[in-house]
């Protein structure tokens, strides 16, 4: 197969080298031609677990070329995969131009039948505005198939190797079947393809993160409740994850959701039901749950330390908005940290992969660590936003000597409380009550 990826993002980028894996020929194209340049180079821009040694073993054998320049990508694949980004909007839609701009280049650049599959999250009814697009600049024929993709971030390239399921949206059988083939590596077990129409497979993927979105403040609304009740919100997580009609997965309580993800695709989805006068309260009471999550815990350090915020130094172990990816985007740590900052406290900070993204993102005002350990030199307190495996069996020991003072904020409930009081830690976590101090 030979396949075009425009858009060398995170989702690209996976798929990309996840498709030159399972012996497909792919073209990376971007028009951010510094980033090309880089994967030229080796140099990967994003960190992936495992993603790395895909993209430059399938660069050396040949099966993936990195470039700047659409036509030739066109020229060379007989599906062309959209995979731009989709940002949010200032009125919480989602911003399609870049979508329609690639789509137009496909239609004036077009010479021959191709399949265009869009992987990027889009609204319901892009598939004919994109559609029409390509329509404007060309009488070629081609085909559309809407293809959302449902890899997480910190597992992407597992998740597309082994997916859950497919969803190959078109009303077509012959593009089926070749979609079917492109994607048959990643099937072996099983098949595990969900073949609908366009407009159900847009819609199915903002489903998706509206309901593990809703799991998460679900939680994130119970916690405050334990925490006034002096109930534990893990027992009741556990109580109700081994319920099978429930299941346990995308129920930790935490500092909220963040990622380029959730946030955005709740916003665009309110804004879909507004365009169509439903009011869509539940996402709007999910977003208000994960907006008040985040400040309640920022909050709850800014009190701990009230009158004396100018003086205080946190270490803070994790930046990136969940363990194993350096991606910051709408991070609750970046929220929080902002906070301390905006109250002059003095932050520094260690993430194993996110210090740099970290550092642009909060304009260089955090100082960063190589190692966890670092950060907590003359520190007040530790507060910890990800749950790296690195930060889940800490030398608690250490932690009570570089400390000032022996305290740690838990955004991720890392921890047994009643172990971690007896190394003579005042502890505060999600949802139970504070033990020691
Ligand atoms: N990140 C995720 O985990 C994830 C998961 C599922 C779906 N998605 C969706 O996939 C889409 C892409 O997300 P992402 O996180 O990979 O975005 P990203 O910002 O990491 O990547 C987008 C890429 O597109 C490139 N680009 C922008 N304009 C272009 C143009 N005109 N021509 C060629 N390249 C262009 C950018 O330079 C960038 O490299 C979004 O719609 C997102 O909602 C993301």
């Amino acid at each position: 197969m030979n396949v075009c990826v425009v858009g060398v993002g995170y989702v690209g980028l996976v798929t990309a080298g996840c498709l030159a894996e399972g012996g497909s020929n792919v073209v990376c194209v971007d028009n951010d031609s510094e980033k090309i340049a880089c994967l030229k180079d080796g140099v990967i821009p994003i960190y992936e677990p495992g993603l790395a040694e895909i993209v430059k073993h399938n660069e050396k054998v040949g099966r993936l070329q990195f470039t700047t320049d659409l036509k030739y990508g066109l020229d060379n694949s007989l599906i062309i995969f959209i995979a731009v980004g989709t940002p949010s909007t200032s009125d919480g839609s989602a911003d399609i131009s870049t979508i329609l701009s690639v789509a137009a280049q496909i239609g004036e650049n077009i010479n021959d039948y191709r399949i265009v599959a869009t992987k990027s999250t889009v609204p319901v009814g892009t598939y004919k505005r994109v559609t029409d697009a390509i329509k404007k600049k060309t009488e070629i024929p081609f085909d559309y198939v809407s293809n959302p993709e449902f890899m997480k971030e910190g597992a992407a390239v597992e998740d597309f190797m082994r997916p859950d399921k497919i969803i190959i949206g078109t009303t077509n059988p012959a593009v089926r079947e070749i979609m079917k083939q492109l994607y048959s590596p990643f099937m072996r077990k099983s098949s595990r393809f969900l073949f609908m129409d366009p407009a159900s497979a847009e819609i199915t993927k903002y489903a998706s993160n509206f309901m593990l979105a809703t799991r998460i403040s679900i939680m994130n609304e119970l916690s405050e409740l334990c925490e006034k009740l002096g109930a534990d919100i893990e027992l009741i997580r556990q109580g109700i994850g081994s319920d099978s009609r429930i299941g346990s997965a995308f129920l930790f309580p935490g500092v909220g959701f963040g990622g380029s993800c959730l946030p955005k695709d709740i916003r665009a989805l309110i804004h879909t039901g507004s365009t169509h006068h439903i009011e869509m309260a539940i996402a709007k009471s999910v977003q208000k749950v994960n907006i008040n999550q985040q400040q309640r815990f920022a909050q709850r350090i800014i009190n701990f330390f009230k009158g004396k915020e100018d003086k205080t130094v946190l270490a803070v172990w994790g930046l990136a908005f969940k363990a194993k990816t350096n991606d910051v985007r709408e991070s609750p740590a970046i929220f929080c940290v902002k906070k301390f900052l905006d109250c002059k406290m003095k932050i520094k900070a260690y993430d194993p992969e996110a210090n740099t993204t970290a550092m642009e993102a909060l304009n260089g005002k955090i100082e960063t660590f190589q190692n966890g350990y670092g950060a907590l030199d003359d520190a007040d307190a530790l507060v910890i936003f990800t749950d790296w495996q690195e930060f889940r069996n800490p030398d608690f020991e250490v932690i009570t000597k570089k400390l000032k003072k022996p305290v740690i904020f838990d955004g991720r409930n890392l921890y047994d409380p009643a172990y971690v009081k007896k190394q003579g830690i005042e502890y505060h976590c999600i949802g139970r009550a504070p033990i020691g101090g």
